[in-house]
């Protein structure tokens, strides 16, 4: 937790390797697979509100939101996590945060999403983005990494690239940091979320 909150004070972005144990994302894992399986996935929009569009030149993910008042005990121990990161977040950087919202992602084989910043046009709700990878037994080769360009601003010039391997966290500002999913070559799981202002 130190090093994220020095990384965001530092840089505004953080990768954060086994932030979560196997046992427990690995429980998450299966949970995202039984709900994918089940059809409790929705084609993800672009927008929102009622600008909400389905555009599969920009985005090729399924999400399924998190629903606060129906979480598994798995999700619960993940939000929890979250919720000391918020408070921690709040406390040295006074950011005012007072939720999170998500959502399980899939982006299966081909799928993508081209670089954008998380905030909407126009709104100032969405400040810090959190995304969790729950995928096993990533290689080199399945895709589906994370390009992050490093200057605030820039869609341009250095960027990292960050493999979804289960367990890492990645912490950003989210109005701040363009990023893309490049194409994934297997199925690619995740949970995407951000901590909210008013
Ligand atoms: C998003 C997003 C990145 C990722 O859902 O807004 O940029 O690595 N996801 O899943
Ligand atoms: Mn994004």
């Amino acid at each position: 937790m130190n090093e994220l909150l020095s990384d965001i004070d530092r840089q505004g972005w953080s990768v954060v390797p086994g932030f979560l144990e196997n046992d427990d994302a690995a429980r998450l894992v299966r949970e995202c697979g039984q709900a994918w399986e089940n059809g409790e996935f929705r084609r993800a929009g672009v927008g929102r509100g009622e600008n909400l569009t389905i555009r599969e030149d920009i985005r090729r993910d399924e999400v399924m939101w998190l629903q606060p008042d129906d979480l598994s005990v798995e999700q619960q121990a993940y939000l929890e996590r979250l919720e000391s990161l918020r408070l921690e977040l709040n406390r040295r950087f006074y950011l005012g945060l007072f939720e999170f919202e998500g959502h399980f992602a899939i982006y299966p084989e081909g799928a993508f999403y081209k670089a954008h910043l998380d905030r909407h046009a126009g709104t100032q709700d969405r400040i810090v983005t959190a995304i969790l990878y729950l995928n096993p037994d990533w290689q080199p080769g399945d895709g589906g990494e994370l390009k992050l360009w490093t200057s605030p601003g820039d869609k341009e010039g250095d960027f990292v690239l960050i493999e979804p391997r289960m367990g890492t966290l990645v912490c950003f500002l989210a109005g701040d940091f363009w990023h893309e999913v490049q194409p994934a070559m297997k199925t690619r799981m995740s949970i995407t979320g951000w901590f909210r202002q008013r």
